[in-house]
């Protein structure tokens, strides 16, 4: 699939008629808001777990050195945790713009934490798309991400916001938390200390 989303999200015309839909966010999306919205609640997706297996090219690495951003991995049981936003159908122009290099939008079922449901959608960047990079360990991905940065900012500081973010809804990741862990742990080591 080509490094360049857009047309194939706008083509794909899951909004149907629709004024309005639920989005769910499950990385930036969650702590860098910058699109509007009318409403927004913590939210989960079954059988879907959050990896930082999505290169980035565009946002927290280049095409020549991409970072890691995380993406949706089908795993039966598993329960991912997020945000969800209702936004109006027109800001999905914008928001295909910023998820352009890999993630498709798709329907997705969420659950609100007062148990109702809704069918929305999520940007999902899928193993056959060019900037994907696939699994590596926890201790990995820490090295590979503390070695990024791209036109948004530091790929740690992606990272770093994330976890925060999901503390702060509540929300237990080990992985994202060990990749956390690690990171910590490496710019500790390359601080150089002050005596
Ligand atoms: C999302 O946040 O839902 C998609 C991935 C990202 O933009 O980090």
């Amino acid at each position: 699939m080509s490094m360049n989303t857009i047309e194939e999200n706008r083509s794909r015309n899951l909004l149907g008629d629709r004024d309005e839909v639920w989005l769910f966010g499950y990385g930036s999306l969650i702590y860098l808001v910058d699109f509007p919205y009318l409403e927004s609640k913590p939210a989960s997706i079954e059988g879907w777990s959050r990896r930082f297996w999505q290169g980035s090219h565009d946002h927290r690495g280049t095409v020549e050195n991409p970072g890691r951003v995380v993406t949706l991995i089908e795993q039966p049981g598993e329960i991912c945790g997020g945000l969800a936003f209702r936004v109006e159908a027109p800001v999905f122009a914008q928001l295909d713009e910023r998820e352009k290099n890999g993630y498709l939008r798709v329907a997705s079922e969420m659950t609100f934490d007062d148990g109702s449901n809704a069918t929305g959608l999520t940007y999902l960047a899928s193993a056959d798309n060019e900037a994907y990079l696939g699994e590596a360990s926890e201790y990995e991905i820490a090295q590979h991400i503390c070695g990024a940065q791209g036109p948004s900012g530091t790929n740690s500081d992606y990272l770093l916001e994330l976890a925060l973010a999901l503390r702060e809804l509540g929300l237990q990741d080990d992985h994202v938390f060990e990749i956390e862990r690690h990171i910590l742990q490496i710019q500790e080591q390359t601080t150089p200390t002050s005596r």
